[in-house]
């Protein structure tokens, strides 16, 4: 009798390390509780915080780093004006700031909302032929863009996932809208290293930031999106609700 309690004793102590292993929450997170009147309050802290960490990835939880992200090749073929960027990398996630968070959780329809402020810069090699409005513009090599105060905007959903006996959050069909303050273009060896010709398309192209940003933005900020709302959702998938938020209360 004795052996046999001491056995349920091992058990349940080894039930219990995996339970916690697989329940890892870094260190700078720190559930809120939904049964206080602080709750938003606490989340607008929590994200406040952890955000800039969070953007360089928790490998303990697989949800890799976004500061800096490769995005998908990008290649814009439209008004004139063929634009292609090979292996491009986007920095400064880790530095965006929230401007706006909604959170509606344990009401009938959960929504997320997060408004992000932040100053981007995309990096990777070039290829352009074709024109600015009425300038020529042809060319290969380095690039840099550096976009300024971007607003992003992203609502989406939060659905619920069972899986086991765990029942996590997921963020499903997010929408966003997004602004963008300026951007400023260095395309280097524009007209094979003419740099006369060069001088005067960079300026006028950074003149004219917008013309060339309402073909660049869209797809740009579409992998940015997708690739917050992926890490959040990996992390969302490693934890579980009740773990996550104090106080909760399945509706199953
Ligand atoms: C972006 O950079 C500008 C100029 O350095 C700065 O004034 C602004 O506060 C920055 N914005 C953000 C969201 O960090």
């Amino acid at each position: 009798m004795r052996r046999l309690s001491l056995l349920f004793v091992f058990i349940a102590a080894f039930v219990y390390v995996k339970a916690a292993d697989e329940e890892y929450l870094p260190s700078y997170i720190q559930p809120c509780d939904l049964q206080t009147p602080e709750f938003k309050e606490c989340v607008r802290k929590q994200l406040v915080n952890s955000l800039p960490l969070f953007a360089k990835g928790i490998p303990e939880m697989g949800v890799p780093s976004i500061d800096p992200t490769e995005l998908d090749n990008i290649d814009i073929d439209g008004s004139g004006l063929k634009l292609s960027f090979k292996k491009p990398k986007l920095h400064g996630l880790s530095h965006a700031s929230l401007t706006e968070l909604a959170v509606t959780i344990g009401e009938l329809e959960e929504k997320f909302k997060l408004g992000l402020k932040m100053n981007l810069s995309l990096t990777g090699e070039y290829i352009a032929d074709g024109k600015i409005l009425i300038l020529p513009i042809k060319g290969k090599g380095p690039s840099l863009i550096k976009v300024s105060n971007v607003d992003v905007e992203i609502i989406s959903k939060l659905t619920h996932v069972k899986e086991g006996k765990g029942e996590y959050f997921k963020l499903a069909t997010p929408n966003y809208k997004y602004e963008i303050e300026s951007t400023t273009f260095d395309f280097k060896n524009l007209f094979e290293g003419n740099k006369q010709l060069a001088e005067t398309t960079l300026k006028f192209a950074n003149e004219n930031w917008r013309q060339l940003m309402d073909d660049l933005a869209p797809p740009v900020i579409k992998q940015i999106v997708k690739t917050i709302v992926k890490a959040i959702n990996k992390f969302f998938s490693k934890v579980t609700i009740q773990r996550l938020v104090k106080g909760y209360k399945s509706k199953a």
